[in-house]
């Protein structure tokens, strides 16, 4: 394991590989070793931060961790951490955690992330944004050189009404990127058109889809015109807020702190 300030190093020459479940879960694991007894910890979602929340059940389970209280992001995950008795609680009642672990979808080199791929952005914005340490858990698929560089979406959570007029703004917003919106459904773009289903998230919102072409530039500035847009909830993109970025790669594990 490797901890560095800025940029990534080769850990190991003779690289063992690995299937991205098992990069996702050594990252996973690594992320709970910073879990100490008495905390309250926010509870990420996906399939990177399932492995944290089994992996503090068992040790909880074990004895080797002691009076955890878990503030779950999503519906998902509060039905995961139940099941495996995890005491959990709320925002309301623990406004300050102490760490959160959660997965992201995109980590630029400041840090900065995208999330909400799995549609949790706003909760898990809520919850990790009061944290003191946000701990990313990624594999090294997940590293671009910036925000949007994946080609891959970045979600705006958006409430339901006249979606189309939303999601056309988000687009026109980001012209200058080569921006598409599209709204998530869990039928194909094809089948939406012949009425399919939109996806809705924990909050009973819709979310659009934002694929770019080109670097979206400045993210303050996008993030601030987004949230500037009435019918947009929240956004993707989770600037500053990571504490420490847990690479798992062929390589092995590198540790990324602010
Ligand atoms: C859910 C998220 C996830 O953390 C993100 O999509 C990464 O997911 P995975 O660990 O399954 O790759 O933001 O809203």
């Amino acid at each position: 394991v490797t901890s560095e300030k800025p940029a990534m190093e080769v850990l190991s020459p003779s690289p063992v590989v690995m299937t991205q479940d098992e990069l996702k879960r050594i990252a996973a694991y690594k992320a709970v070793e910073m879990v100490e007894s008495g905390m309250v910890v926010g509870l990420g979602t996906g399939s990177t931060a399932k492995h944290a929340v089994d992996r503090i059940a068992e040790l909880l389970h074990k004895g080797k961790l002691k009076k955890i209280i878990g503030i779950p992001t999503s519906t998902k995950t509060h039905e995961q951490a139940l099941s495996l008795g995890i005491p959990l609680s709320d925002l309301d009642s623990h406004p300050v955690l102490d760490i959160a672990i959660d997965g992201a979808d995109e980590v630029d080199p400041n840090l900065n992330l995208v999330k909400g791929r799995g549609g949790s952005l706003l909760r898990e914005k809520m919850v990790e944004g009061v944290c003191k340490k946000f701990v990313v858990i990624v594999d090294e698929s997940k590293l671009v050189k910036y925000i949007g560089g994946s080609g891959l979406a970045m979600p705006v959570e958006i409430v339901p009404f006249c979606w189309k007029f939303t999601a056309k703004r988000l687009q026109e917003l980001f012209e200058y990127a080569g921006c598409v919106a599209k709204l998530r459904t869990f039928a194909s773009a094809n089948e939406m058109e012949n009425g399919g289903l939109p996806s809705v998230t924990d909050n009973g919102n819709y979310v659009v889809d934002l694929y770019f072409t080109r670097d979206i530039g400045d993210l303050k500035a996008a993030s601030d015109a987004i949230l500037r847009l009435a019918g947009v909830v929240e956004h993707g993109m989770f600037l500053d807020m990571a504490t420490t970025v847990i690479v798992a790669g062929d390589r092995g594990v590198t540790i990324k702190n602010k």
